[in-house]
């Protein structure tokens, strides 16, 4: 069974809004799921659908098997969500929080009273498990957001940005959080964000959104391949500049198409690896002195760019 699956999904707001359209998706277990885009794309749109709190205006989807229009009982006790807005309440201390839900869940005392300890340990946030929630910092609250989503063992974890207000080392924290709930036991994990970089450190397969559809999606390789056809490589070297134009930023060297990137920087773009010899050797031949040949790796950033429109317009 796939944990979820998304077909024609589409939501028209009161008003006429768009915000997602004919969206066609489908997660395994135990996957890390990146699913990005620019404000506005319909990210958010799509969560509240597939956890039940919004109804669909057409298509369909299931999360581990359960409709969320049908079955939204049974969808919120196999999910845990954190959203940008989590819902818990200030009065009450962080421990006092997490049992709140874990009793709602109908989890017996002793199992959410550990779980809840054992949550607030891993997430850093021990020492503050007595205080109110209305005396966190927005980081801290971030974190037990965090903790009451998973307080239940859910079998998939929806996060909506789960990383924006948390400094650099909680964030680590958090990440290594999520990859270990993915790998060890294998939850799936659906994760909206706009921080690139992290992402593609943690999700194994990314979801780009824009305007309420799909450009693209699969793993980072698959997207690389599929945005960018050949090989940027990158050469620092003197002697180079030879065949350079001083006023041409892009040129033709030795037949290779060349781009001066700073001094004594160059990124030739090549078809296939294997001409990257070919390469290597005209430019020796030609009289270069080489100090640093190699292929750039295109970043998910890069390919983010490449393919949503504010990318293309600054690139332009
Ligand atoms: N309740 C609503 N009523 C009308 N329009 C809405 C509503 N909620 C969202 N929208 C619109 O739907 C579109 C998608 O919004 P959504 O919140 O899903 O985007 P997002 O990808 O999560 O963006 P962000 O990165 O800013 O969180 C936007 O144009 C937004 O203005
Ligand atoms: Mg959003």
């Amino acid at each position: 069974m796939q944990a979820v699956t998304i077909e024609k999904l589409s939501k028209v707001y009161p008003g006429g809004k768009k915000a997602v359209e004919d969206l066609n998706l489908s997660l395994q277990k135990g996957e890390v799921f990146g699913f990005l885009g620019p404000n506005g794309a319909g990210k958010t749109t799509t969560i509240k659908m597939l956890t039940g709190t919004l109804a669909p205006s057409g298509g369909e989807c299931r999360v581990l098997g359960r409709n969320p229009v049908s079955e939204p009982e049974k969808v919120h006790a196999s999910c845990g969500v954190v959203t940008e807005h989590a819902q818990m309440y200030g009065n009450l201390t962080g421990l006092q929080n997490l049992f709140f839900y874990g009793e709602a869940f109908g989890m017996s005392r002793d199992d959410y009273k550990k779980r809840a300890r054992k949550l607030l340990e891993e997430l850093e946030l021990s020492e503050a498990g007595d205080r109110k929630l209305s005396a966190y910092s927005t980081g801290m609250r971030q974190r037990l957001s965090l903790a009451r989503a998973l307080i239940h063992r859910p079998g998939i974890l929806f996060l909506d940005e789960p990383t924006s207000g948390l400094d650099p080392e909680s964030a680590q924290n958090v990440n290594r959080m999520i990859q270990s709930l993915a790998r060890d036991e294998g939850i799936t994990v659906f994760l909206c964000t706009h921080q690139l970089r992290y992402a593609e450190g943690i999700c194994s397969r990314f979801g780009l959104l824009e305007h309420g559809r799909l450009l693209a999606d699969g793993t980072l390789e698959t997207l690389r391949r599929q945005v960018f056809s050949g090989l940027t490589v990158c050469v620092r070297g003197t002697n180079i500049s030879g065949e350079i134009s001083q006023t041409e930023k892009r040129n033709t060297v030795w037949g290779f198409d060349c781009l001066k990137t700073g001094p004594d920087q160059f990124e030739f773009s090549i078809g296939q690896e294997e001409e990257i010899p070919k390469l290597v050797r005209a430019l020796v031949e030609g009289g270069s002195n080489l100090y640093q040949v190699a292929v750039k790796t295109k970043s998910l950033e890069d390919i983010y760019f490449a393919l949503t429109e504010k990318g293309r317009e600054v690139s332009a």
